[in-house]
């Protein structure tokens, strides 16, 4: 697909969530698309799986916030605090490091990953974060400072000290860090990959219960999460494409979390 044709239908798909008139996410939005036209990226075509990976993480995280905004109020004035139209693009971006992995096919590898491998994909916040500050000089843009957490902290929210690249008391970091976390989860979850294979929004509720993440995630947010039906593939027109993802290795399939 043509450069102009496969940007389009990206910047298609991102305008159903936030607008494009706003300075700041035209430039955040184009950050993205950029990413998206690196060799690798551009030969799979917009509906690669980390395109839309980005997206729906973007668009759960604006649902989900809307949700708490409007079931508590109060907390999320006080410990949120943050535009919803940010919240999307703290997901839409939050991987952004992937894009510019030395050797992205690791992205796409369905044989058991080497402890090398494992190191290298998780420099993607770092990357990431070094990505927008250098190249991007995104501080002149509005919640920068939390777009750049969106990208170097996404993978703190764990258990204490299990977390990476530093391992912090996710009960340290700013609130809004566990939306973006748990629609990543989320996303991740009900995605199907080379390496994965879907589970339902219910089964993958049950097994945040089981794991118990609400002695992490701050009760609003993890009570709204259990308690709203995103039906998040549903809702979106192209969702027949983003099924169509092919598995490639059954052999190799399991059950994860974003571990990398
Ligand atoms: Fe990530
Ligand atoms: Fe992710």
């Amino acid at each position: 697909m043509p450069e102009d044709a496969s940007r389009t239908v990206l910047e298609k798909r991102i305008e159903e969530f936030v607008d494009l008139d706003d300075v700041s996410n035209m430039h955040y939005v184009e950050i993205f698309l950029n990413a998206t036209q690196r060799p690798y990226f551009k030969e799979k075509g917009p509906d690669y799986w980390l395109n839309s990976h980005s997206i729906y993480v973007g668009a759960l995280a604006s649902r989900l916030g809307e949700e708490v905004q409007k079931a508590h109020p109060e907390y999320f004035n006080k410990h949120i605090d943050i535009r919803i139209d940010t919240l999307f693009i703290m997901g839409l971006l939050h991987d952004i490091g992937k894009y510019w992995l030395k050797d992205p096919s690791l992205l796409d590898k369905t044989d058991t990953l080497t402890d090398k491998d494992i190191r290298t994909l998780r420099l993607h916040p770092e990357i990431g974060m070094v990505i927008l500050d250098t190249d991007y000089l995104i501080f002149g843009h509005r919640d920068a400072g939390d777009v750049i957490n969106s990208v170097i902290a996404h993978h703190e929210i764990a258990k204490k000290g299990n977390g990476y690249p530093y391992g912090e008391d996710p009960h340290e970091l700013p609130e809004y860090m566990h939306i973006i976390s748990l629609a990543d989860y989320h996303i991740t979850k009900i995605d199907a990959r080379p390496y994965t294979i879907p589970i339902t929004e219910a089964e993958a509720k049950r097994w945040a219960i089981e794991q118990r993440f609400g002695n992490v995630i701050p009760k609003p947010i993890f009570k709204t999460w259990l308690d709203t039906d995103f039906n998040i593939l549903d809702d979106f027109s192209h969702k027949q494409e983003f099924l169509a993802h092919p598995v490639k290795n059954s052999q190799t399939l399991y059950l994860t979390t974003e571990k990398y």
